[in-house]
């Protein structure tokens, strides 16, 4: 065993926002980056700016599997974290999500990611040490009208996320939550893309608000409050290197918002507080 080689931590979702800028972060701190990307087109790129990259599509076992074993080839014997960061938001009304539409939000955002987690588990308990940190989002802990297939996969991930910790305790691996609120990245014009597969606001009742939504969407980057995907970096290598991680890291103003506001206000008041949220959603 090679324990001076770098700690490696592969990411996934690294063609774009906060996945990108972590890759981009984390080798300069020491770490060695096994960063990966959907598409080729973007692994070719991320080569080309220096990031040890491969593709890695959470819809799609094969591909799992060969970059969770890529990631342990990679990694000299050093394998330390794995940063589950891909994703994508399905919109919609939840009256209107097909099952079809549903099923692929969870294959990407939970079934994908879990597959990923369970294959490189592993590998850190059998060096007794490692770290898992999980990008969910405020609304892992609260949620917004029309965003109700994303909810319910990032409510699914900190479960599962919390039940794992206990189950780890103990193996010297650690699992953490990152929350961010609105981060500036591509994710309102990538949430588009299911939109327009999935929904057909002609035959919804929730058609006028759809028009919003959609403008909301592509708006997302220009956001109140937003911060820029390197805000993320902070609290994710605290996660990785702090002795004592924790569990929880709340990242935006909405976010602490929120959990306060979920702590001390009657469900009622805070349905009806975030209903308002819903049309300029605030995630
Ligand atoms: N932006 C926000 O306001 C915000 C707030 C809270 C939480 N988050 C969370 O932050 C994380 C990163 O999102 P972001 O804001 O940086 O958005 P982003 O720029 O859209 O990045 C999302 C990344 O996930 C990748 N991805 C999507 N489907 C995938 C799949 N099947 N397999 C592998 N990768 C896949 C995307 O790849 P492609 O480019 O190929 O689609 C992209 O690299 C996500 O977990 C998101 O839920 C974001």
């Amino acid at each position: 065993m090679d324990t001076q080689s770098p700690r490696a931590v592969l990411i996934s979702g690294c063609s774009s926002g906060i996945g990108h800028a972590l890759a981009r972060d984390l080798g300069r701190r020491g770490f060695r980056v096994l960063a990966t990307a959907r598409q080729a087109a973007d692994v070719e790129k991320l080569s080309a700016e220096g990031l040890s990259c491969r593709r890695l599509d959470l819809d799609d076992s094969g591909s799992i599997a060969a970059g969770a074993q890529w990631a342990l080839e990679q990694s000299a014997g050093n394998f330390y974290a794995l940063i589950n960061n891909g994703a994508y938001g399905q919109p919609g009304a939840v009256e209107d999500l097909s099952r079809d539409a549903l099923r692929e939000q969870f294959e990407t955002n939970v079934f994908g990611t879990q597959e990923l987690t369970n294959l490189l588990l592993p590998e850190l308990r059998r060096r007794r040490r490692g770290r898992i940190v999980q990008v969910s989002s405020v609304l892992g802990f609260v949620c917004l009208p029309w965003r109700g297939a994303y909810n319910a996969s990032k409510y699914a991930l900190e479960a599962l996320s919390d039940t794992m910790r206990m189950e780890l305790r103990g193996s010297g691996v650690f699992v953490s939550l990152v929350e961010p609120g609105p981060i500036s990245t591509r994710f309102g014009i990538n949430s588009l893309r299911a939109f327009d597969k999935h929904l057909r606001p002609q035959d919804s009742v929730h058609r006028d608000v759809y028009e919003s939504l959609r403008a909301n969407l592509k708006n997302m980057q220009r956001r109140r409050f937003s911060l820029p995907p390197e805000s993320v970096v902070a609290p994710v290598v605290h996660a990785l290197s702090a002795t004592a991680p924790r569990i929880r890291y709340r990242v935006t103003v909405p976010t602490h918002v929120f959990a306060a506001l979920k702590r001390i206000l009657p469900a009622a008041a805070l349905d009806r507080m975030l209903s308002n949220s819903g049309g300029a959603p605030v995630r």
